[in-house]
């Protein structure tokens, strides 16, 4: 069974997603650690719930980037980490993860990148008046919202679409999709630029 560990910075809907199927069998992993860069984050309280271990710290604590993932990584190796699965984690992964955990680390982004990249890609969207936006999931590489694209599924933006409303439809396909895929990649190695196939 491949041992994940999950990165969240927020809420962890998406995280909580991840739980649900793992419980349910659904997901055949086990989630050994929950690494958090915000210790108010709802993430922790769902990881206690569930009784998954977490490696909470603030990066402002550490002298650099490089520091903080070295103790990260310390905790990763600690749980026999395999896998990381980024769900909200709001930093972007150094030289350091990324050179021990090389094509097994995977990101979930709410829009179709390479549009709005980056920090509240949702506001983005609707800032732009886009008329299409949706959720990508990619390997994760050095630069922001970058690496190479697993899937990608669409969400049509209605004339009256509201942040609330976006948001809601891309968190349902999320919470459906990223378990989908996870699965994917656990049972039937790489899964690449599946697009086409989703696209509708
Ligand atoms: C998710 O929508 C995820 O796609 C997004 O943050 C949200 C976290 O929600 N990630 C990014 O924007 C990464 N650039 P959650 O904490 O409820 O899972």
């Amino acid at each position: 069974m491949k041992k994940i560990a999950v990165f969240a910075s927020g809420n962890g809907s998406n995280f909580q997603a991840i739980i649900d199927v793992v419980k349910s069998g659904e997901l055949t992993a086990e989630i050994s650690l929950l690494v958090c860069d915000q210790p108010d984050a709802y993430a922790i309280d769902r990881a206690n719930a569930a009784r998954i271990p977490s490696f909470v710290f603030k990066a402002k604590e550490y002298s650099s980037k490089a520091e903080y993932e070295q103790a990260i990584l310390s905790e990763l190796k600690r749980y026999d980490v395999e896998f990381i699965v980024l769900a909200g984690y709001m930093r972007l992964v150094g030289p350091t993860l990324l050179g021990a955990y090389q094509g097994k680390i995977v990101n979930i982004h709410p829009s179709l990148l390479p549009a709005f990249p980056g920090k509240d890609a949702i506001g983005q969207a609707l800032a732009a008046k886009a008329k299409w936006s949706g959720v990508t999931i990619h390997y994760v590489d050095e630069g922001m919202d970058t690496g190479p694209i697993i899937v990608q599924e669409r969400v049509k933006l209605e004339e009256d679409e509201t942040r609330d409303s976006l948001q809601h439809k891309i968190q349902q396909i999320e919470h459906k999709l990223y378990p989908e895929i996870l699965q994917m990649l656990f049972t039937q190695g790489d899964v690449i630029n599946d697009t086409k196939a989703r696209a509708y």
